[in-house]
């Protein structure tokens, strides 16, 4: 492309802080035309995240179809509006970026793909960890054989999430569910992405009205295909994000292995950190794609992963996605093809949680929304 790629973002709320330095990055290759937000007193702080005084700020997205020369599309807008605005943007021509959670099931993520296929153009998913560095460094870790034979996985999810009364992450129509489809999905995709599918699920849930329609509360008990087994938690009622000084943690992985163990922490000793069983006799380093660690000889604690990856996950998918839509070469690690499997578990979890079992995967059934048994 001979040109800077335009581009229109569809919603202006919360997670905008963190898309605006990605496009900001981007500058020389891609222009915001648009922005569509209908809560005017967003407006002032969306222009200031851009860093254009003068951007156009329509009320709706409907309204975004009808500008010219768009290319692309950054839907960061509630759940229950991803696959309508994703199916009527490949309908325009323009490549897909939307935020995660892809849409409330696999019924809704399957149109997207649909329409995105009959289009020709990207749809892509911005299930950010995929891209930040410290989840990247834990991959490697993995990747690297030092752990062994992967036996068990343990990842969290926790926040002090309170909504105003009218906020639409209170009504389970627009967030898909509850916590574990809004976020414990990061989790999920970040399990199949560092060890593989999964192969059944069972489910538990607390739910407190005071919060939200959904549950604020989850506990899934995976079985993957490798033979490994996964506890996945979302708890959006702990305050350990909460004052500094503590900072118990936020979001937590850890990964034990027959000959070694790793973990990642975001927030108390942010970092990746991995350990063996055996000391080693002598230092040992390895490195693989600008990840690096070392055991130092004769200590057995957790050595820190270091890396030279952004850490930032939204700056990179922004990044990669750009890349992808001006038609170049580019890391995309979550295609809409692949990041409807990690919307699947989620939905396989509900259908277990409800039916009080073990639910295997694939799903046989993918219905629409107001159809579905849980
Ligand atoms: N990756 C992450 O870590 C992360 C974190 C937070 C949110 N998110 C995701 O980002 C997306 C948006 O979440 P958020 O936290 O910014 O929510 P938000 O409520 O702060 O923002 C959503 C915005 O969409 C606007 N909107 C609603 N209907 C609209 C319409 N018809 N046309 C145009 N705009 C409309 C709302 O007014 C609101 O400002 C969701 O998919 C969410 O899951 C991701």
């Amino acid at each position: 492309m001979d040109r800077k790629l335009n581009i229109v973002i569809m919603g202006g709320g919360g997670i905008l802080d963190q898309h605006a330095p990605g496009f900001e990055r981007m500058s020389d290759f891609c222009e915001v035309k648009a922005v569509a937000e209908p809560d005017e007193s967003r407006h002032e702080r969306i222009r200031s995240l851009l860093k254009n005084p003068k951007l156009p700020i329509y009320e709706n997205y409907e309204k975004l179809y009808e500008l010219e020369d768009i290319d692309a599309v950054d839907i960061i807008l509630p759940h229950h509006l991803h696959m309508d605005a994703t199916i009527k943007a490949a309908q325009k021509g323009w490549h897909v970026l939307t935020e995660k959670v892809m849409a409330r099931n696999t019924w809704e993520c399957d149109r997207m793909i649909e329409a995105c296929n009959a289009a020709g153009v990207r749809l892509v998913v911005c299930h950010d960890r995929r891209y930040a560095g410290h989840w990247v460094a834990l991959k490697k870790v993995i990747e690297s054989g030092v752990l062994g034979r992967i036996l068990f996985w343990k990842l969290e999810h926790n926040q002090d999430v309170i909504f105003p009364p009218n906020a639409w992450v209170r009504h389970k129509d627009m967030i898909g569910g509850g916590a574990i489809m809004s976020c414990l999905t990061h989790q999920i995709d970040a399990l199949r992405w560092m060890g593989g599918e999964i192969e059944q699920v069972n489910c538990m849930t607390v739910t407190e009205p005071g919060r939200m329609e959904g549950e604020c509360i989850g506990l899934i008990g995976a079985q993957m295909q490798s033979g490994s087994i996964a506890q996945l938690s979302i708890n959006w009622y702990t305050q350990s994000n909460g004052p500094p000084g503590f900072p118990l943690w936020y979001e937590f992985i850890h990964v034990t292995g027959t000959e070694g163990e790793a973990y990642f922490m975001a927030g108390f000793e942010n970092g990746t950190f991995v350990k063996p069983r055996t000391p080693r006799e002598k230092d040992e380093t390895y490195s693989n794609d600008n990840v690096s660690f070392t055991f130092k000889a004769g200590e057995q604690g957790f050595f820190k992963v270091d890396h030279k990856h952004i850490d930032s996950g939204h700056v990179k998918c922004i990044e990669e996605f750009v890349k992808a839509a001006r038609g170049e070469e580019a890391l995309i690690l979550t295609p809409g093809s692949d990041t409807v499997k990690t919307v699947e578990v989620a939905e396989a979890a509900y259908i277990a949680q409800v039916k009080n079992c073990n639910v295997s995967l694939p799903l046989k059934d993918r219905v629409r929304w107001e159809d579905r048994p849980y």
